[in-house]
């Protein structure tokens, strides 16, 4: 019987955020109407914890639903409907990341472990979902490993970018927001991104433009609500290379559960970066890639692939200049690395280092 409502009320849902998709939106707000409803009294015929999950998520409809107004929008706010991020389903895995082992291993925790072991997770009272902040230096990895924790688990990947929130979803803001988070949490697995956190929710600086005032709490309600014990699961990932920047109240407890560093590459996490961007070219067989790695302390991932690009374009110019094929060698990548400055001043590493002792 309650099979049989729920399967209800997740027809009106996804008709109800498709029609939101497509800019129906008259549909749209009264099929996400009856789909709260239907929730509302699944969850009156619920034991906890599902009681309490439904209730909520009940609620969240309600709210969305009412927010939506029966008129289209005015013109210049981009009317063509689907204005929220599309879910992607991103190809890289974990094995396209070197390195950021400890970093992988938490995203299991919330993400995989649960659903292998529910029963485990059960006696245990592991909750799945949350929400993670990336922080460190620019080309560590941070887009790269966010992306990849979405492919690694097969989950819905969808990208916040701040800059769209504040221009493109001009006075959409708080709805793309809530039918975003609707969407993610109506799939079994979702990874909501947001790149560039800082600038969503930055210092408050009291002239704060009215639409990130309204708009960055609504986040940071949403965040309280992301880890669970139902059998969705949905990580929030954010990611910053300037976390002095960011509103102390994104930090506070349960809203991040995990503030997580994201330092340079180590010596073997180098190595592995510069074995990722060689895979399929044309290397000499025995170059020693730890030694180059081991020359190459204050790269980047970033700078290390710039440094590959360097080596393969060199190389294959010299090929086709000399007629003969050849191969890269560690010389011609420390010719490159040469011309590769570091990117990370050791000033600006030594402020990332302090913040992350302090945070
Ligand atoms: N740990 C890593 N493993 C593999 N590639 C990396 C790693 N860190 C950086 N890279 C390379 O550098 C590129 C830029 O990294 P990115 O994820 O954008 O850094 P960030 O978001 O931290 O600024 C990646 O697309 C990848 O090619
Ligand atoms: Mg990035």
């Amino acid at each position: 019987m309650l099979d049989f409502e729920l399967r209800n009320f997740r027809r009106l849902r996804e008709e109800g955020l498709a029609a939101f998709r497509a800019g129906r939106r008259r549909e749209a707000r009264l099929t996400l109407l009856r789909a709260s409803e239907a929730l509302f009294r699944i969850a009156s015929k619920s034991d906890e914890p599902f009681r309490s999950e439904r209730s909520r998520g009940a609620r969240e409809l309600l709210g969305l639903a009412r927010s939506i107004s029966g008129e289209a929008p005015a013109e210049g706010v981009g009317g063509e409907g689907a204005r929220f991020v599309p879910a992607e389903r991103p190809a890289v895995t974990f094995a396209s990341v070197a390195g950021l082992d400890e970093v992988k291993e938490e995203i299991r925790l919330r993400m995989v472990y649960p659903f292998l072991h529910p029963e485990a997770a059960a006696r245990y009272g592991v909750r799945t979902g949350g929400g993670l902040l990336l922080y460190g230096p620019p080309g560590t990895g941070k887009t790269l490993l966010a992306r990849a924790t979405a492919g690694e688990i097969d989950a819905a990947f969808y990208t916040v970018r701040p800059s769209d929130v504040l221009s493109k979803w001009v006075g959409e803001a708080e709805k793309n927001v809530a039918a975003l988070f609707a969407e993610a949490r109506a799939r079994p697995r979702s990874v909501v991104f947001i790149d560039e956190a800082e600038a969503l929710a930055p210092v408050r600086t009291g002239d704060a433009g009215s639409v990130m005032s309204r708009v960055v709490p609504q986040f940071l309600a949403e965040l309280e609500g992301v880890a669970g014990r139902g059998t969705n699961a949905l990580l929030f990932i954010g990611a910053t290379n300037a976390p002095w920047n960011l509103d102390p109240a994104i930090l506070r407890p349960g809203r991040f559960d995990e503030l997580v560093y994201v330092p340079l590459p180590d010596a073997e996490a180098r190595a592995g970066i510069l074995a990722l961007e060689l895979a399929g070219k044309p290397l000499v067989p025995e170059a020693d890639l730890e030694a180059l790695a081991a020359a190459l302390d204050g790269y980047s991932g970033a700078d290390l692939r710039l440094v590959v690009e360097k080596a393969v374009g060199e190389s294959f110019l010299s090929e086709v200049r000399g007629g003969a094929p050849r191969r890269i060698g560690v010389e011609d990548l420390l010719a490159a690395a040469r011309e590769v400055a570091p990117s990370v001043a050791p000033e600006a590493l030594k402020r990332y280092e302090e913040w992350a002792g302090a945070a």
